[in-house]
């Protein structure tokens, strides 16, 4: 399996990536879980790096969720102060490798600090036309679709749309994800077999792949392997094999 035998022609424009296992990877090395986060960082780069030399258009990272400020107060702190120190110091090579940053999530639950610097960064990189690499923060499929569901509801109230108007393209349209493709490919790490509340909506059509590799141990050629099952898997959308021939 390696980068020369991917068809360039066939990528997914999209990968979704739940990154997991960083606790029992530091747990197996006698740390704490934040070590794990932190070593997590070094495969963050290898994926960003290996998408945008292949020609994937969007990476979008599952890097905390709704349910995560739900963790001791100590790891959520860690990992905050994680976020705002690798946005910081991964800017410039954002810029180098032509990568514009974006994230997805309810902002208004971020601390402040984190918050700046996101803004900062996703300002910086905006005119970067390579790769998006969306940061899922704070976020989670079933607060986007309630938020959205909001959102239609109060437009119909207003006399804004008609309950006729109400259809897939619109919800869409009001989630936080509207600006970019959905998934055709979703990776997890770490051997769990769950969505975990990322992107259900997005999801409904994307091909499923699973790794025992934890996350701190992904690598670009962990990621060559994923794209390469994909590219060997019939997509079909509820058509037959034959309709597709
Ligand atoms: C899941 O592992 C991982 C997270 C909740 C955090 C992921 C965050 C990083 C790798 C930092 C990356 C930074 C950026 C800018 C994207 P887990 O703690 O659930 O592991 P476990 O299942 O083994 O306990």
């Amino acid at each position: 399996m390696s980068k020369e035998s991917i068809k360039l022609d066939r990528l997914p424009k999209h990968i979704a990536i739940i990154m997991d296992g960083n606790g029992r990877w530091a747990k197996e090395k006698g740390k704490f879980r934040v070590f794990g986060h932190q070593n997590g960082v070094k495969a963050v780069r290898e994926v960003s790096e290996g998408c945008a030399e292949l020609g994937v258009e969007c990476l979008t990272l599952y890097a905390f969720s709704t349910e995560n400020w739900n963790r001791p107060k100590m790891e959520v702190n860690a990992l905050m102060t994680l976020l705002v120190k690798t946005i910081k110091g991964e800017t410039a090579t954002l810029m180098k490798n032509g990568i514009k940053l974006d994230a997805i999530g309810d902002r208004s639950t971020l601390p402040k600090d984190c918050l700046s610097q996101l803004d900062e960064a996703i300002e910086a990189t905006k005119n970067n036309t390579r790769m998006t690499l969306i940061l899922a923060l704070s976020y989670s499929a079933k607060w986007d679709i309630v938020n959205a569901t909001k959102t239609i509801a109060e437009r119909a109230k207003n006399g804004e749309i008609e309950l006729e108007e109400i259809d897939e393209e619109l919800i869409n349209q009001t989630l936080t994800t509207h600006k970019y493709p959905h998934p055709e490919l979703m990776i997890r790490t770490s051997g769990e077999l769950r969505i975990s509340n990322f992107l259900l909506w997005e999801i409904a059509y994307s091909e499923l792949y699973f790794t025992t590799v934890l996350w701190p141990d992904y690598r670009k050629e962990h990621l060559y392997e994923a794209i390469l099952d994909y590219q060997s898997r019939e997509r079909r959308f509820g058509k037959t094999s034959e309709q597709l021939a």
